[in-house]
């Protein structure tokens, strides 16, 4: 059977608020999915960095397994062995001094938790965010969000209390960053912004800021935790660490749960009541994020990371310098964007035609995030899918045939 019916049921009863692609994906194996007829596609999204360990893990899935038939739920309220286990793995991996958790089931809700409990710790108000820097779209976190085509509707639940600076300008930091600021929050890489790294000393900078003032520094490692640029986490690469950090995303191996973790005083002012969610840290999840801790140390995936993603910048670079269509790669690890002069959503829908599923940040740039599992070979194949992609633009380019949006 056919995949017509999956999208005329989501088209006709799921919120249209995604972007959708005219696919259905319907089984996953590491660094490939497979569509309802069987066509295989090389996964270069990952569910927005989602399946950092590949999809179906046979360890995620044995973990999963077995706590399925042990224990599914279990509130907050009481104590469990598989929150234990993962607080303690998480905490020993994490920078130093962010040793107690918050566990929530996204990345929104870790930034909630991080506004909270930096507002509740300093007794400030004013929270600084950064042009261009995305949190998630509940409430907190759409207030620090920039992008004002997600904020502009839903001015009545945006805060008057933040303030945007543009990223990677220290001397705007510094006028801005006052006593009245709570916390700055920032992701050290940002990712849906267009895959923009932070210029030397800035990250440096602002922690010496924070620190003159008396601010909470929170980095948002949803998109760049857990081994995908290269290091545990992106902060490691300029040895700069937060108060507080917001992780989720590749945290479950694909099951939802986040943290918010920090520094034990900041952490330890949310009091009992203050902070809570019914599903945060269910055995379940914990289970799965514990196996997936395991996976990329056992598995060394930021070293794999650090490599696949010289590997393939190369390749795209390469492409750059043939392209004219095309203007830059940036990137660390396998977070990685490559930008382009022109709309790119029709590359994106030829490339899902030849077996290739990419993301995008904006119009104009073309993100990766692959599980870090991804071999060497998909990777030059992706590769090899976009030049012949690219080198057809430009010539529809040539022959006047300007491709639209
Ligand atoms: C840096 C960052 N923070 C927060 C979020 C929000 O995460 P979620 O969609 O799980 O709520 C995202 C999602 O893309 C993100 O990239």
């Amino acid at each position: 059977m056919g995949d017509e019916w999956i999208l005329r049921a989501e088209d006709k009863h799921l919120a249209g608020v995604y972007q959708k692609f005219p696919v259905s994906i319907v089984r996953g194996k590491g660094a490939l999915v497979y569509d309802a007829e069987g066509k295989e596609y090389i996964d270069c999204m990952g569910g927005y960095g989602v399946s950092l360990v590949g999809h179906c893990h046979p360890r995620v899935v044995e973990a999963i397994r077995k706590q399925s038939q042990t224990l599914i739920t279990c509130h907050g309220s009481f104590y469990n062995d598989r929150r234990a286990e993962l607080l303690e793995k998480l905490v020993k991996i994490s920078p130093k001094g962010l040793e107690r958790a918050f566990l929530c089931n996204s990345g929104t809700e870790a930034v909630e938790c991080a506004l909270k409990a930096a507002i509740k710790y300093t007794g400030r108000s004013e929270i600084i965010s950064m042009v261009r820097g995305y949190h998630g779209k509940t409430a907190g976190s759409l207030s620090a969000t920039w992008n004002p085509k997600y904020r502009r509707p839903f001015e009545p639940l945006i805060s008057k209390n933040f303030r945007f600076i543009p990223y990677g300008r220290l001397e705007r930091a510094e006028e801005a960053i006052t006593e009245r600021a709570a916390a700055v929050i920032l992701e050290p890489i940002q990712g849906e912004g267009g895959v923009h790294l932070p210029p030397e000393g800035y990250l440096e900078g602002l922690r010496e800021i924070c620190d003159d003032r008396g601010v909470t520094l929170i980095f948002d490692e949803v998109q760049t935790g857990f081994g995908r640029t290269g290091r545990m986490w992106a902060s490691q690469h300029w040895n700069v660490t937060p108060d507080i950090m917001c992780v989720a995303k590749a945290m479950g191996g694909g099951l939802p749960i986040g943290a918010t973790l920090g520094r034990d005083e900041i952490i330890s002012s949310l009091r009992t009541g203050e902070h809570t969610s019914t599903f945060g840290g269910n055995p379940l999840a914990c289970a799965a994020a514990s196996a997936t801790i395991d996976i990329i140390l056992e598995e060394d995936l930021c070293g794999r990371a650090e490599s696949l993603g010289r590997y393939f910048m190369r390749l795209l670079r390469g492409m750059v310098e043939e392209f004219e269509v095309l203007r830059e790669v940036r990137g660390l690890g396998l977070m990685i964007g490559l930008e382009s002069r022109l709309p790119i959503r029709r590359v994106l829908l030829r490339a899902l035609e030849e077996g290739l599923i990419l993301l995008y940040s904006g119009r104009n740039v073309i993100r990766f995030l692959p599980p870090l599992v991804i071999e060497s070979k998909h990777l030059a194949r992706a590769a090899e899918i976009l030049e012949g992609i690219f080198a057809d633009e430009e010539r529809s380019l040539e022959e006047g045939k300007a491709p639209s949006a």
